[in-house]
């Protein structure tokens, strides 16, 4: 059956001008975009939404990076969305991520505290229902 994912153009890629791009991939791989908006988040939304890295050294750093700009926040739709974006977002490390994914082609390493990496896709259903829950309350 279908399933829904969250994905997130962060302010990286919102900035660079590549969401377009980005929701061009996802509809060109037959996904629908049920949900869409332009905003900037806040503390509260990011620290519930990167709870699993509380404490890590990454974590402070990452939080002003998605305060840094407006981030594009898209509900995804389709038969195994959440693997499918994961496979067209790439790895996590955009220098290292195979070309021909957004990460490999359109990211790379700027030398920040926080690896700068466009997008942000749900990693399991479960990471799905509550980050869609907590960026599309009305969903
Ligand atoms: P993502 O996997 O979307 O969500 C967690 C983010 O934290 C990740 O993207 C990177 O932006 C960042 N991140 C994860 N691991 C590290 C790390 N070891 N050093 C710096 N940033 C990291």
């Amino acid at each position: 059956e279908t399933e829904r994912t969250l994905v997130l153009v962060k302010p990286d890629g919102v900035t660079r001008q590549l969401t377009g791009e980005v929701l061009r991939r996802v509809e060109a791989k037959g996904y629908r975009i049920v949900a869409l908006e332009l905003r900037t988040a806040d503390r509260d939304l990011l620290a519930r939404h990167y709870a699993e890295h509380q404490g890590k050294p990454f974590f402070e750093p990452l939080v002003e990076f998605m305060l840094s700009g407006p981030i594009v926040a898209a509900v995804v739709e389709g038969q195994r969305v959440i693997e499918g974006f994961r496979s067209l977002a790439g790895t996590t490390d955009p220098t290292a991520a195979a070309p021909g994914t957004i990460r490999g082609d359109l990211g790379r390493d700027w030398g920040t505290a926080v690896v700068q990496n466009l997008v942000h896709g749900s990693d399991s259903p479960e990471s799905a229902a509550r980050e869609i829950g907590l960026w599309f309350p009305a969903l």
